[in-house]
């Protein structure tokens, strides 16, 4: 070892997952992956702002999570002054902002060809999976330069990196990822001498309480998937535990895939 002691190279391994003292805000808290990550940064030790538009899936979530101090924030990500105002509840109650994941994400009702598709499927998908990403990350961010710290965790998928027709067409979800990937990219590299990482976790199909919408849905996802079987939401757990923690300081404009190997192909 060298005696340049930089980031977390030279922390044991327990510290340097160690979240105790930093404060995450997530979008979409309610159930699904938010939940489950809400619970694993938790389990990290860090204090957590749960934002979600479900008052009582946010409410039951929150009763779970034991050995951390929750903000719940009952919002929409699409109002963008709501958003400013969880970022500022967040701060005045916790002191930073360390952590943000806008996970808030919804697909169109049905799977369907572009030409098919009504306008309203268009922009609620884009108003949550891209704006709402914009609401959330950009006040998160004015505090996270004012502290010279902070991970910025996006919540892609596959179906911004790959076609959705694949396997089910859906072209304003995939239209918004796509989105959120590549501004990945950009922010990484507009706050990487900040003092802040972006990085983004690109899930492949994970069981939740809305997804899939249907046995025959859950059987054409394994089908193409080549380990065979969905995700668990459980197993997001360790991937946002690794990109919130000084494991990740010298990271920056990533994509973790965790996807059953379907990117692979
Ligand atoms: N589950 C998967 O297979 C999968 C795959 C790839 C990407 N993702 C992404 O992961 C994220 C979470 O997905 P999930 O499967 O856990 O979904 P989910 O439907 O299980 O949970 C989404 C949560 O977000 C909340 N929400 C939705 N719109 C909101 C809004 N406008 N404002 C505030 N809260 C809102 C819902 O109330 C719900 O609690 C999404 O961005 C999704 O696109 C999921």
């Amino acid at each position: 070892m060298t005696g340049d002691t930089h980031g977390a190279g030279a922390l044991p391994l327990p510290r340097m997952f160690d979240l105790t003292g930093k404060t995450a805000l997530i979008t979409g808290a309610g159930q699904g992956l938010g939940a489950e990550m809400a619970a694993a940064l938790a389990e990290a030790g860090a204090h957590l702002a749960l934002l979600d538009r479900d008052e009582a899936t946010l409410a039951e979530t929150a009763a779970t999570i034991s050995g951390a101090e929750v903000l719940p924030l009952t919002a929409d990500v699409t109002d963008a002054a709501a958003m400013e105002a969880a970022v500022a509840q967040t701060v005045a109650r916790f002191g930073t902002l360390d952590i943000v994941i806008p996970n808030a994400g919804i697909s169109e009702a049905q799977p369907g060809r572009l030409h098919e598709m009504p306008r309203e499927d268009w922009d609620r998908v884009t108003a949550v999976n891209l704006d709402g990403v914009y609401n959330t990350v950009r006040p998160a961010l004015g505090q996270m330069v004012s502290q010279g710290s902070g991970k910025v965790i996006m919540i892609g998928s596959m179906f911004g990196i790959v076609a959705a027709a694949g396997i089910f067409p859906r072209p304003a979800y995939a239209a918004a990822k796509g989105a959120v990937v590549s501004l990945t990219r950009e922010l990484a590299l507009e706050y990487a001498s900040l003092g802040i990482q972006v990085n983004a976790i690109i899930p492949g199909f994970f069981r939740t309480k809305t997804r899939p919408r249907s046995p025959e849905h859950a059987q054409q996802m394994a089908d193409y998937t080549p380990m065979g079987r969905l995700a668990e939401a459980a197993e997001i757990r360790g991937t946002v535990v690794y990109l919130a923690s000084s494991a990740t300081d010298y990271m920056t404009g990533n994509m973790l895939v965790i996807d059953g190997g379907i990117l692979a192909r």
